[in-house]
C-alpha cells in the first residue's frame, strides 16, 4: 500500500475505525476516504453503490458494524443480525465490482463455538454450537466470512478476514448497559464514585476469562495485513481464504478485571456480582500464531492500557 493509495475506511468514528484512522494519518497516508453514517447508511446498497461509483477506492477496511456488549447483543439479536449482514453485503459486493486491491473484513472471536478448545485456532470455525447470547451477531459475522470465501475462490478477490479478540480503548461506547465489558464496567465505577455508592453490582459470576487487545494494537494488526505481500499470504494459506486471529494473550478473569478497574478508579466500595445475569462463553482466548508470523506483536499490555483508559475517562 502506497502513501498515496486510496483507502476507504468504513466506520472511521468507531473504537476500531478511529484507531486505524489515527494510525494511517500518523504514517502519512494522504487519501483516506471516510463518510459519516448520517450521510451514508452503509446498509443502503443503492446509495453505497453510488458512493463507490464516485470515489476512487483501492483498499477497503470494513470497520463499520453493529457491535456491543452481552446485554446489547442478547437484547437486540435481530438488529445485530440485519445491520451487520446488510453492511457487509453492500461493502463486499461493491469491493468486488470496483476491483478493490485488498479488502480487510473484520469479524470477531464470537464466531467461534462456545466450547472451542482454547487457545482457539482459526480452524475451530463452525466446529460446534455457538454461544446463545450473541448468536445472531456471530452468525451475521460468519455469513460475511462465507461471502468473503466465495469471492476469494470464485472471483480471486484479495480479502483478509481478521478475527480480533475483545477490543478496548479511549473511543469506546462508555455505556453501562449496552457497552462491552470494559467500558460498561468503567462507566459503573464512574457512577459509583460520583454517587458515593458503598457497593457496585457487575454482570455475571465474575468467573469467565477474557482476552483483551488495545484498539491501537488492533490498528497495527490491520496495517500489517494491508501491507503483507500476496506471496506471503499464499505461503501460509495455500488456496484457502486467509482468516487470521488477533489476540494478545492478555487473559484475565472478569473478577480480576473489576479489581484492576476499581484500583485505577480509586474506588473503595465493595464489588458484587449479579449471578443471575448471563456470563457468556466461559473462556475465550485466541491462538494468534499466524498474525505474529506476519510480523505483528502487541505493544500495549492490559495493565498499562487499561489504566490509561480509566484515568482518561475519569478526567472527562
Ligand atoms: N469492540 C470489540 O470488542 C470488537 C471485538 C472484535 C471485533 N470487533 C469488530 O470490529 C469492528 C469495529 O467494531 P467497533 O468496536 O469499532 O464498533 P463501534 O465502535 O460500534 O463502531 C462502529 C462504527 O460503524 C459505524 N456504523 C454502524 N452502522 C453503520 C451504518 N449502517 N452505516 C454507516 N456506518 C455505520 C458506526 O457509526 P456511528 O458511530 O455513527 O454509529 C461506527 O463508526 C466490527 O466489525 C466489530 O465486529 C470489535
Amino acid at each position: 500500500m502506497k502513501k498515496k493509495s486510496f483507502i476507504f475506511l468504513a466506520g472511521h468514528k468507531g473504537l476500531v475505525g478511529s484507531s486505524i484512522l489515527n494510525l494511517l494519518k500518523g504514517k502519512g497516508y494522504k487519501n483516506i476516504i471516510t463518510v459519516d453514517k448520517k450521510k451514508l447508511n452503509l446498509r443502503d446498497y443503492k446509495k453505497v453503490k453510488k458512493f463507490f461509483k464516485k470515489k476512487k477506492i483501492e483498499y477497503l477496511i470494513m470497520a463499520a458494524a453493529r457491535a456491543g456488549g452481552i446485554i446489547a447483543n442478547s437484547t437486540y439479536q435481530k438488529d445485530f443480525f440485519l445491520e451487520n449482514v446488510e453492511i457487509q453485503n453492500s461493502l463486499l459486493q461493491l469491493a468486488l465490482d470496483k476491483k478493490v486491491k485488498r479488502t480487510i473484513y473484520l469479524g470477531t472471536s464470537c464466531i467461534y463455538p462456545k466450547f472451542a478448545k482454547n487457545p482457539i485456532s482459526e480452524s475451530s470455525l463452525l466446529s460446534g454450537e455457538l454461544e446463545k447470547t450473541n448468536q445472531c451477531y456471530a452468525i451475521a459475522k460468519i455469513s460475511g466470512i462465507k461471502l468473503s470465501e466465495a469471492l476469494f475462490h470464485d472471483y480471486k478477490m484479495d480479502i483478509i478476514c481478521l478475527m480480533p479478540t475483545n477490543v478496548y480503548g479511549d473511543n469506546d461506547k462508555f455505556d453501562k448497559i449496552n457497552g462491552h465489558v470494559i467500558p460498561a464496567m468503567i462507566s459503573k465505577f464512574i457512577e459509583a464514585k460520583k454517587k458515593s455508592q458503598k457497593s457496585i453490582k457487575l454482570l455475571g459470576t465474575g468467573k469467565p476469562i477474557r482476552e483483551f487487545i488495545h484498539s491501537k494494537d488492533l490498528a497495527e494488526a490491520i496495517f500489517t495485513c494491508l501491507n503483507v505481500s500476496r506471496k506471503n499470504i499464499k505461503k501460509i494459506f495455500k488456496k484457502k481464504l486467509p482468516i487470521i486471529n488477533v489476540g494478545t494473550g492478555d487473559n484475565v478473569k472478569i473478577k480480576d478485571l473489576a479489581v484492576m478497574i476499581s484500583k485505577f478508579s480509586n474506588y473503595k466500595g465493595k464489588i458484587k456480582f449479579d449471578k443471575k445475569s448471563p456470563d457468556g462463553t466461559y473462556k475465550k482466548n485466541l491462538n494468534s500464531k499466524i498474525i505474529k508470523k506476519l510480523g505483528w506483536k502487541k505493544r500495549i499490555n492490559l495493565k498499562n492500557g487499561l489504566k490509561e483508559v480509566v484515568l482518561n475517562q475519569f478526567s472527562k
